[in-house]
């Protein structure tokens, strides 16, 4: 594949924004599904704002609006569709040019039903062309014919694009795209392609950056992060070595002694990837928080089979416990599945046998939704909607238990709070994290945000602790 050209991009990008001069056009997005995808929308946001438009939130008023969507569950797909409808009465009144891009346009099924049912959109752009915006936008304004941009093979890593972060004290970085795993359930790796890793040293100038602008918590992102660079040291591929990175362990270190960063968070792990240096950089390095996500899935050990996860129940546990062992404070958060073919009664005991064992502080529950395509989806024992329900309602109770529990033994203790703002729902009160990213609200002036700062927890509620400065 030929390199990328970046400075074609950034001429297109040029070309549009003096299309754009003294017009004062609008742009709206709307993103769908995790945080690489909101990564992703801070790079398309980079990219109109350097072709002079401005962000609004109001779809009516813009003249571009972007849908940056998400395939993993089915409702992700019904929520795009809904907004499609809506748009169309903006496209006849103002002529709104309307991209799609994103994993849902990986999908050759959806990419058809949209130019069947919802002709007046004018740009469709996969995961792999997203740099391409700005030449799919200028061939838009020259001439308005569909554009249809989705590549099948694996895009390359892209430097060099604008970005407009959503945030000043928190960023993302993606450290690497794509997925190796082919989890049985999970369409991520048809529609984000193989694994690739970014250069050390672009992730740690990025980094760098970062902390000069002011900005103090950093979340890496992949879909497995703890297998960076994993895929050229397993087949001897040369890789640009900075800082001494070549793994996800000596990454963390090498980003724990950026001065100005002061939390490090990451997500995702694989628990099959979870190798014992990267347990001791996190014991290690003082700014990685001690809350892990680790993703479990489900209980049972035939179940994991089945969803081709790699690991049994009691490879998981005995993870958890040496992890708990060598890492003081250590707090864990998880994804579980629901309702994955032949999961019966007994087995889906085991899920809730785990979630008592291991105690997470935050589970995010998804129901299993079939995905065109994966194995899963052709499974012939698929489960019933109905007794779907009743089991996410089940561990939804036994978690919400637990989560209660650890909220009345937080009260009257010390936490150490990185203040990101006004708290959304009362503009009177701040709004911080704790290590283990508990949202605490307390009482204090603006010149807080972006410190961190010691609180007293007085009290609790499901989803919030209130502090007090000490
Ligand atoms: N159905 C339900 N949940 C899914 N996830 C991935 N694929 C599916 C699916 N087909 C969940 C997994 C993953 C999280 C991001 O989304 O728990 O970790
Ligand atoms: Fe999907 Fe599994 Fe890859 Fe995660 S590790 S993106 S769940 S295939």
């Amino acid at each position: 594949m030929t390199k990328v050209d970046i400075n074609k991009q950034l001429e297109d990008m040029q070309k549009v924004a003096k299309l754009n001069e003294n017009k004062n056009p609008k742009y709206s997005i709307l993103t769908m599904g995790c945080q690489l995808n909101e990564n992703d929308s801070e790079k398309l946001c980079g990219m109109m704002e350097k072709m002079n438009y401005k962000k609004t939130e109001n779809l009516s008023e813009a003249n571009l609006i972007v849908f940056n969507t998400c395939c993993v569950r089915e409702n992700a797909e019904d929520k795009l569709l809904g907004k499609l409808g809506e748009v169309k009465k903006y496209k006849e009144e103002k002529d709104t040019i309307i991209a799609i891009g994103g994993c849902m346009m990986q999908e050759n099924h959806i990419v058809e039903k949209i130019k069947q049912s919802y002709p007046y959109v004018d740009i469709i752009f996969g995961t792999h062309t997203l740099h391409q915006f700005p030449t799919d936008l200028y061939k838009i304004l020259c001439n308005r014919k569909r554009i249809e941009d989705v590549l099948d093979i694996d895009g390359e890593i892209i430097e060099g694009l604008p970005i407009t972060r959503n945030d000043k004290i928190k960023a993302s970085v993606t450290i690497m795209n794509g997925c190796n795993n082919f989890c049985s359930y999970c369409i991520v790796p048809y529609v984000r392609g193989r694994e690739r890793s970014r250069k050390p040293k672009d992730i740690l100038q990025e980094i760098n950056i970062l902390a000069k602008q002011g900005y103090k918590e950093i979340t890496l992102l992949g879909q497995n992060v703890n297998s960076y660079l994993k895929t050229e040291r397993e087949n001897n591929i040369e890789f640009e070595q900075y800082n001494g990175v070549n793994s996800f362990a000596s990454l963390l270190r090498a980003i724990n002694k950026i001065d100005g960063i002061e939390r490090i968070r990451f997500v995702s792990p694989h628990p099959k990837d979870f190798t014992d240096d990267v347990i001791e950089a996190i014991k290690d390095c003082s700014k990685v928080c001690k809350l892990v996500h680790l993703p479990l899935q489900a209980g049972n050990t035939n179940i994991l089979k089945m969803m081709n996860r790699k690991y049994t129940k009691e490879q998981y546990l005995n993870l958890v416990e040496k992890m708990k062992l060598q890492i003081p404070n250590l707090t864990l958060s998880t994804d579980i599945i629901v309702g994955f073919p032949g999961e019966t009664e007994k087995d889906f005991e085991d899920t809730l046998d785990v979630v008592k064992k291991v105690d997470f502080e935050q589970v995010y529950m998804f129901i299993y939704s079939r995905r065109k395509g994966t194995p899963g989806d052709k499974m012939e024992n698929q489960i019933p909607e109905e007794i779907k329900h009743k089991r996410f309602n089940k561990l939804k109770e036994l978690v919400e238990g637990q989560i209660a529990i650890k909220n009345k033994k937080y009260v009257g203790t010390i936490q150490k709070v990185l203040i990101e703002g006004r708290s959304k729902n009362n503009n009177n009160m701040l709004s911080g994290r704790t290590d283990s990213n508990k949202v605490v609200i307390l009482e204090g002036r603006n010149e807080l945000i972006g410190k961190m700062v010691d609180l007293k927890i007085v009290s609790e509620h499901m989803w919030y602790l209130k502090g007090e400065i000490i």
